[in-house]
């Protein structure tokens, strides 16, 4: 994506060469059903500008350089919605893996997705697996579909493998450590995001990367997912390159 003279001027403020970029930003989507009904539409048009944003921020990330992206597309708490709508939101999912999985591929995108497989209609699961197996050996930006995920059931899916490995005798108790249980949740392997940001106003994580935010930072914006733009994002970014990140120590820790 071609950036405005502003947009690269806020990514050039980030440093060079974009020391202060963080590695891994991790977006909530929210303000989708806000935006619309602002407007009369229905809630289902804020999810179909949604995914308009999603494609710009993709290839904006992908434009700045940003390693990781992990998108909350779908949580396990959003099957409680009308069953209209959670259709519609299966039916983006498909529209956006079968129209970007090309373009995606392209920009050397790898996909990874999180969240529980065990109950999700075949032909999404199909997708799913299809998009990360296409994209496997890109080398590029690492962008993760959290999707019908929940971080409580992502802690319980991995304490249970680790305790089958016990219980079989492949683990000894005294030896389960923060790294075993990393490398049993669904994200083993991808470092912890730096930066999550939050549209819409609202200020908690929603059950989103619990274990994996122990240090990172938030941003939270007024501005609702639909509207989330370039220079929004860069902002976020520019404001992250400011932030003094200690891990727990007394001196800044520079990544
Ligand atoms: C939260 O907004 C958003 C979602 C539950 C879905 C996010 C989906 C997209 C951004 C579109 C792309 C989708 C996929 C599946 C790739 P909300 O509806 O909770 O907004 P509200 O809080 O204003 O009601």
């Amino acid at each position: 994506m071609a950036k405005t003279g502003d947009q690269a001027g806020a990514v050039a403020e980030l440093g060079k060469p974009c020391s202060g970029l963080p590695q891994h930003v991790a977006l909530i989507m929210d303000g989708n059903g806000r935006w619309a009904n602002a407007r009369g539409l229905a809630r289902t048009e804020g999810h179909r500008r949604g995914l308009e944003t999603l494609r710009r921020v993709i290839r904006h990330s992908v434009s700045v350089g940003l390693d990781y992206v992990t998108i909350f597309s779908f949580s396990s708490e959003n099957w409680r919605r009308p069953s209209s709508e959670v259709s519609f939101l299966m039916s983006l999912l498909k529209r956006f893996v079968q129209r970007d999985l090309s373009e995606i591929h392209k920009a050397n995108v790898r996909i990874r997705v999180i969240g529980e497989r065990n109950n999700l209609e075949e032909s999404i699961l199909k997708l799913l697996v299809e998009a990360e197996e296409v994209t496997s050996g890109n080398t590029g930006m690492t962008l993760v579909i959290a999707f019908n995920y929940g971080s409580r059931n992502e802690i319980v899916r991995a304490t249970k493998s680790v305790a089958a490995k016990i219980a079989s005798g492949a683990l000894c108790a005294d030896d389960v450590s923060e790294d075993t249980i990393s490398q049993h949740l669904d994200t083993a392997g991808i470092p912890d995001p730096d930066l999550i940001i939050r549209t819409s106003g609202e200020l908690r994580l929603s059950n989103f990367l619990l274990w994996q935010a122990a240090y990172t930072e938030f941003y939270f914006t007024d501005c609702s997912w639909p509207e989330f733009d370039e220079a929004e994002y860069d902002k976020a970014l520019s404001e992250f390159s400011h932030r003094e990140r200690r891990f727990g120590a007394v001196e800044a820790k520079v990544r």
